[in-house]
């Protein structure tokens, strides 16, 4: 039988693709070697013949590229929790296995809401910049107010294991009242957060702090869209973690250039990685280059999820983290 040939989309942790080797010994590991993402016809021409595809949350992995690299094809592995940028169901009907590694960047992601949440809050980034330009004369009573977070209400949009985490920290760390959005109840958080469900207009109207922690589908498309913002307070922020078409980034630019809330700390755009006109101009953002889980540990576990279920599935067996 030839040797199982895996294409990797993408540079990764070293510790991966060597874990990746021990574990399919005869396996030729191709690409990865570069850290820009691949253009569709390279994706296609790199991963052509591949029995396994380890992607990531840049790659379109669309049914025209998986109908291209079937049967061949086994499994797309992707180094990510997100996956709207692979075609499950298409994967789901070709035989194609695909997976993904949720958990394990739970607690990093959710530190850097925390962080956005309290840089924004606090004008963390806004002090550091007057500092470096030279604008600090001296302590003033009047500079850089910013608002509390201690014993605010903080708006969880999404009651996933990152919501929860933010929500958790934000209330034993800060005293916080909670309120949730989410498709379902789940006792768990009025039990140990004292956490109330709401309706999104009531977040969105009740909210000091709204953090969002929704998946990207067609019902969270623009789920904060300007008249979601409109509802919010002229002293709120904004924090995106998720994905950054749950916000519509040009209304979005709109309410922070017109200080119809006061703040926004993103992680994650639109279009990314462009801005929209306009955002980076905004001096009540928060900008990060799509973060959230870019600890070691966490991309190290990442990259261990990624390749297990490469082995597993080349190997006959039951990957963990399947989507299909
Ligand atoms: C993911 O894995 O979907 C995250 O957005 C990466 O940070």
């Amino acid at each position: 039988m030839a040797a199982p040939r895996i294409f990797v989309t993408r540079a990764i942790p070293e510790a991966s693709l060597a874990r990746l080797a021990r574990a399919l010994p005869d396996a030729r590991i191709e690409g990865g070697t570069e850290d820009r993402v691949l253009s569709h016809a390279e994706l296609r021409s790199g991963a052509r013949g591949a029995d396994a595809l380890l992607c990531t949350l840049a790659d379109r992995i669309d049914r025209e590229l998986l109908e291209a690299l079937t049967p061949h094809l086994r499994i797309v592995s992707t180094f990510a929790v997100g996956y709207e940028n692979i075609d499950v169901a298409a994967a789901r009907q070709l035989g194609v296995r695909v997976t993904h590694t949720p958990g394990v960047l739970t607690e990093a992601t959710a530190e850097i809401a925390v962080a956005l949440l309290l840089a924004c809050a606090r004008r963390v980034v806004e002090g550091d910049r007057m500092l470096r330009e030279g604008g600090f004369t001296g302590w003033s009573p009047l500079a850089m107010r910013g608002h509390a977070v201690y014993g605010k209400t903080l708006g969880i949009v999404g009651a996933g294991r990152i919501g929860w985490r933010v929500a958790r920290t934000l209330k034993l760390g800060f005293d916080c009242e909670v309120l949730v959005h989410s498709r379902r109840a789940h006792p768990d958080w009025e039990r140990e957060l004292g956490a109330r469900f709401v309706p999104l207009s009531e977040l969105l109207e009740r909210a000091d702090f709204v953090s969002l922690h929704c998946p990207s589908s067609p019902e969270t498309h623009h789920l904060i869209d300007a008249s979601a913002l409109a509802r919010m307070k002229p002293t709120a922020v904004l924090v995106n973690t998720s994905r950054g078409n749950v916000v519509d980034e040009a209304a979005l630019v709109a309410a922070l250039a017109s200080n119809q809330i006061a703040a926004t700390g993103l992680d994650v755009y639109e279009r990314e990685p462009a801005l929209a006109p306009g955002l980076a101009r905004c001096e009540n953002a928060v900008l990060l280059p799509h973060q959230g889980s870019a600890t070691f540990e966490a991309r190290e576990a990442m990259g261990r999820l990624a390749v297990d279920a490469i082995a597993a599935v080349l190997s006959g067996r039951e990957p963990e983290h399947a989507l299909a």
